[in-house]
């Protein structure tokens, strides 16, 4: 499980998050909603590590993991889909998901694993193709993907419908579906596109500047109005 607690961010004098709290866990599917600028991104960077924390927790399978560097929290288990992609588009989709197997030794980081070509056949016909001449939602699956080949037990994605076309945004929504089936693995989804986080949501949290200003179950959303709350 993933548990945040008081989490304060500043970009300058700016506070972008302001005391946020929450939890996600294995098995389940959280979706974090809000409209545009509300700290989203700035969020999953702070789990990420990428800009650290400057107050509040951040506990991962009972670690605090507050002070990880990047990669230490790869190598704990956490994976990141970044908003935009962010795939490398001079390599190849192949040399693009063996960069997601950084985390493992290089004996173990050889080949592609096979089910991430199963999850995603796309993958496996344009291997040699470069990244940058993928579709963008191609390169959102790629992205996904190179995720994925690190076997995170914690998934974090960052709109991942944006800008794509809704063939494979439904493809997108299957993929997370099947991954929160096997059980094994926590899946933090920033979206907001409501129709696409509704139907895959266990837990839904709704933010807005720096905080969670609603939470509940998926099944409620419509009862709750989260709608309203996020519709752009
Ligand atoms: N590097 C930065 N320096 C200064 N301010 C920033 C920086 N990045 C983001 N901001 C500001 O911080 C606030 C939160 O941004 P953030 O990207 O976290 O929002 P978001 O909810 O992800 O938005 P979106 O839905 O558009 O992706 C915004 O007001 C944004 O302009
Ligand atoms: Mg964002």
């Amino acid at each position: 499980m993933l548990e945040v607690k008081e989490l304060h961010q500043y970009y300058g004098g700016s506070h972008i998050l302001r005391g946020l709290s929450f939890e996600a866990r294995i098995g389940e599917i959280t979706c974090l909603l809000g409209r545009n600028g509300v700290g989203k991104t700035t969020l999953l960077k702070c789990l990420m590590g990428l800009i650290p924390a400057k107050e509040g927790t951040v506990t991962w399978e009972g670690k605090a993991i507050t002070g990880y560097k990047p990669h230490q929290r790869v190598q704990s288990g956490i994976a990141y889909v970044p908003q935009g992609r962010e795939i490398f588009g001079r390599l190849t989709v192949e040399e693009n998901l063996l960069m997601g197997l950084s985390r493992f030794s290089a004996g173990e980081a050889k080949a592609v694993p096979e089910f991430i070509y199963e999850l995603f056949p796309v993958l496996r016909e344009m291997k040699h193709r470069r990244g940058g001449d993928l579709s963008g939602g191609q390169q959102q699956q790629l992205a996904i993907g190179r995720a994925l080949a690190s076997r995170p037990r914690l998934l974090i994605l960052d709109e991942p419908t944006e800008g794509i076309q809704p063939s494979v945004i439904k493809e997108i929504g299957v993929v997370i579906q099947k991954l929160a089936a096997k059980g094994d693995m926590a899946i933090l989804l920033v979206e907001q596109f409501y129709d696409f986080a509704a139907e895959l949501a266990d837990q839904y949290l709704v933010m807005s500047r720096g905080e969670i200003i609603q939470r509940g179950r998926g099944e409620n959303m419509e009862a709750e109005g989260v709608q309203r709350l996020v519709a752009i």
